[in-house]
């Protein structure tokens, strides 16, 4: 237990953190109208008042993974996004799915988050927690992408948030014209999503980071 101390209630209820947790929240899509954008504004504004968000909108400008180009040093935009995420308590992420999977873009993005540290076990990602929802077109609601999230999470050795799952189905149902969130159930799922990731968040500030343990390999017979 450090400075970053959020305090604790008694009980073992959720304590009330005793400064603002800081959170990257991303989105996904690029695309202008995108229902995940809608969804993330919708999860910010439905947020406990003592989260703080710094809303990263560059996914854009970030190369494609190239790791000569690492070696050569971190390109800027890079940079921005891992020092954005160093520096804050958590990640919430907000994604579509594109052929059962996660957006090219999100994940290059997050490719080269995961190596912008000294070792790709000593990234950015490492022990954050994360937060994910997303929304599509489909019946799933993304959640093949959210299933890939995770596994990501597993390599970067992140602490995504398991429970409750934000999975938003056929979309274009839920949102109005304007973008905004309008299916009550929908929001209410959101809001309590909100709630639990800041009670997560703060959790995992107060017990600190996992013991340390090694790098799983698969072990595989020895040449004769
Ligand atoms: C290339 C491509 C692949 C897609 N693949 C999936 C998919 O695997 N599962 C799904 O539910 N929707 C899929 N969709 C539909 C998206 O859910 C839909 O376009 C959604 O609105 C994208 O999110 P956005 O509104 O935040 O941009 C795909 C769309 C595109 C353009």
């Amino acid at each position: 237990m450090g400075d970053q101390s959020t305090g604790e209630a008694a009980g073992g209820a959720p304590a009330e953190p005793s400064r603002a947790l800081s959170i990257v929240a991303i989105c996904g899509s690029l695309r202008r109208g995108s229902f995940n954008a809608a969804l993330l504004r919708t999860a910010l504004e439905l947020a406990p008042a003592d989260l703080e968000f710094d809303r990263y909108d560059g996914l854009r400008a970030i190369p494609p993974f190239d790791d000569d180009v690492r070696q050569q040093g971190l390109p800027d935009a890079v940079a921005d996004l891992a020092a954005r995420i160093d520096r804050t308590d958590g990640v919430l992420i907000a994604t579509p799915e594109y052929n059962f999977g996660l957006p090219g873009v999100l994940k290059n993005a997050l490719d080269w988050v995961s190596c912008a540290g000294e070792s790709p076990y000593a990234s950015p990602l490492r022990h954050k927690a994360v937060g994910m929802m997303g929304a599509s077109a489909g019946l799933m609601g993304t959640v093949r992408a959210q299933q890939g999230l995770r596994a990501l999470c597993h390599f970067t050795d992140s602490q995504p948030m398991l429970r409750p799952e934000v999975f938003v189905q056929k979309a274009w149902e839920r949102f109005d014209g304007d973008g905004r969130l309008v299916d009550e159930p929908t929001r209410a799922l959101v809001e309590t999503f909100m709630t639990a990731f800041r009670d997560f968040v703060s959790w995992r500030l107060e017990v600190g980071p996992p013991p340390a343990a090694p790098v799983s390999f698969v072990a595989s017979p020895a040449a004769s």
